[in-house]
C-alpha cells in the first residue's frame, strides 16, 4: 500500500427525491479492506436510506462535514454539484451518474479544473462490467416497484381466485418494453398471480419474456435492433402503426406498465391519450419512462392522474423509493468500479481499459466521451 491513503468522500445527496446514497457501510468496509482506502462521509449521508452515522463509523469511516475537502475520490448517486467538484484534491476523480446532455455547465467544470469523471450510465454493457451495471441493478428495482405500485392501486385482486363466494379472475397485466425493467415487471406481477403478456421491438425479447412466465405479444411489425443489444429509434411510421397494433392489448388490460427507450434519445410515444381513454375505468398506467419524455401521451413524473377514470402514474427516481437496498446494490456497483480504479492503493485509472474508456467523460483537461464533446462543441465549448 501506497504511504499515502487515498481518501474517497461520499456527500450527502443534494438533489429533490434522491434517498439513496452511493457507498453503503457494508461497501465501505469492502473498499477499505480490500483497496485500503480511507473513506470520508458527510454527516446523515445515508440517512434517507436507513444506514446511520454510527453504521459508517462502525466500518471505519470518518464522519466529518469536511468529507468533500481535498479528497481525491468522490462518489455520488447524483452529479455533484460544481462546488463540491471545487472542494475536492486537485486531478480528483469523480463517480456518479452524469447525464452528461442535461449537465453540460458540470461537465466543463469538471474538464476545465482537470477532474477525472467517470458516469455510471455509461459503464460497457458486456459481462465483464456486469458487477459494474447500476442500469441494470437500478432499472431492477424500479420494474418490481412498477408492478407493485399497479397491484396496490387497481381496485382489484391481481391472482385468480376460487372461492366459495364465487370465482375471482386474474388482473391482465401488459408490459411495453422488456429489457431489465421490463422483466423484472413481469416477473414481480406472475407472482402475484397476474395474467401477464408483453411486447419488445428486440427480437431476443420474446424468448426472455416468455421465460418469466407472460405471452409474448406478437406484432406484425419487423424487429428494431439497434447496436449492443439495444433497441433502435421507431421511424414515425412504423411507430405509428405499433400503436395501432397494440391499441386493443392496451384496451384490454387491467395494468399497463411501460419501460421502453432508446439509449440516448427521449422515451418513445407507445400510448396515445386515446389508448387511455379506452381503457376500463378504474385501469391503472405505470409510465416508468415518464422522466425521460415518457411512453404514455400525459404521464407526469412523480404524480398519478387521473385521465378519464384510469389512473396514470409517472415515474420519478423509482428506484429511491427502495432507497437501502437500491442504495446496496449501486454502492456495489460503484465498490466494483473503484477497485478497478485503485493499483496498489493508488488511483491511477488505466483509460485503455475498455470498461473505463467507456465510461470516462473528462480526463486531464479534455472531454473523452464523444457524443459529449460534439455536445459541448455545439453550445459553443
Ligand atoms: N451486461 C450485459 O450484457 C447487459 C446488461 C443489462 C442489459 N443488457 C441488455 O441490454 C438490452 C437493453 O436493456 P435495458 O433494460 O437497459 O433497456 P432500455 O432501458 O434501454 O430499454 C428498455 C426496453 O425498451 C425496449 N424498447 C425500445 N423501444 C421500444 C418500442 N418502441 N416499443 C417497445 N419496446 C421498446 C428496448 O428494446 C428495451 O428492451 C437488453 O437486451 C438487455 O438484455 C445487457
Amino acid at each position: 500500500m501506497s504511504a499515502v491513503q487515498v481518501v474517497v468522500a461520499v456527500p450527502r445527496e443534494t438533489r429533490e427525491h434522491e434517498r439513496r446514497v452511493a457507498l453503503v457501510p457494508a461497501a465501505v468496509g469492502k473498499l477499505t479492506g480490500l483497496a485500503g482506502l480511507q473513506v470520508r462521509v458527510e454527516p446523515g449521508a445515508g440517512a434517507a436510506a436507513g444506514f446511520d452515522d454510527a453504521g459508517y463509523a462502525k466500518v471505519g469511516a470518518t464522519v466529518s462535514g469536511e468529507a468533500l475537502d481535498e479528497a481525491q475520490l468522490l462518489v455520488g448517486v447524483q452529479p455533484p454539484t460544481p462546488e463540491q467538484v471545487k472542494r475536492l484534491a486537485e486531478g480528483a476523480v469523480t463517480i456518479s451518474y452524469l447525464p452528461t446532455g442535461a449537465e453540460l455547465p458540470l461537465v466543463r467544470a469538471l474538464r476545465d479544473t482537470g477532474r477525472t469523471s467517470f458516469a455510471m450510465e455509461l459503464v460497457p454493457r458486456i459481462s465483464r462490467a456486469q458487477g459494474m451495471d447500476a442500469l441494470s441493478s437500478q432499472a431492477m428495482v424500479a420494474g418490481y416497484r412498477a408492478a407493485l405500485i399497479a397491484a396496490e392501486r387497481l381496485p382489484r385482486f391481481f391472482p385468480l381466485l376460487m372461492t366459495a363466494a364465487g370465482t375471482v379472475p386474474p388482473a391482465r397485466v401488459l408490459v411495453l418494453g422488456a429489457g431489465v425493467a421490463g422483466l423484472q415487471a413481469i416477473a414481480t406481477a406472475r407472482r402475484l398471480g397476474a395474467l401477464v403478456s408483453a411486447y419488445d421491438v428486440r427480437a431476443a425479447a420474446a424468448e426472455e419474456v416468455r421465460s418469466v412466465g407472460a405471452d409474448f405479444v406478437e406484432l406484425d411489425l419487423p424487429p428494431l435492433e439497434g447496436t449492443g443489444g439495444y433497441a433502435r429509434e421507431a421511424g414515425a411510421e412504423r411507430a405509428a402503426r405499433q400503436r395501432e397494433l397494440l391499441a386493443p392489448h392496451v384496451a384490454a388490460a387491467d395494468a399497463l406498465i411501460t419501460t421502453a427507450a432508446v439509449p440516448g434519445r427521449p422515451a418513445p410515444l407507445l400510448v396515445t391519450e386515446e389508448m387511455v381513454a379506452a381503457m376500463k375505468p378504474g385501469s391503472v398506467v405505470i409510465d416508468l419512462a415518464a422522466e425521460s419524455g415518457g411512453n404514455v401521451a400525459g404521464a407526469r413524473p412523480g404524480e398519478a392522474i387521473d385521465v378519464g377514470g384510469v389512473m396514470v402514474w409517472g415515474g420519478r427516481n423509482v428506484p429511491s423509493q427502495l432507497p437501502g437496498q437500491a442504495s446496496a446494490l449501486y454502492a456495489t456497483n460503484v465498490a466494483n468500479l473503484v477497485q478497478l480504479l485503485v493499483v496498489d492503493g493508488a488511483l491511477a485509472p488505466d483509460l485503455s481499459d475498455e470498461v473505463l474508456a467507456g465510461c470516462c467523460v473528462t480526463h486531464a483537461g479534455e472531454v473523452r466521451h464523444a457524443p459529449t464533446r460534439e455536445l459541448l462543441e455545439k453550445e459553443g465549448g
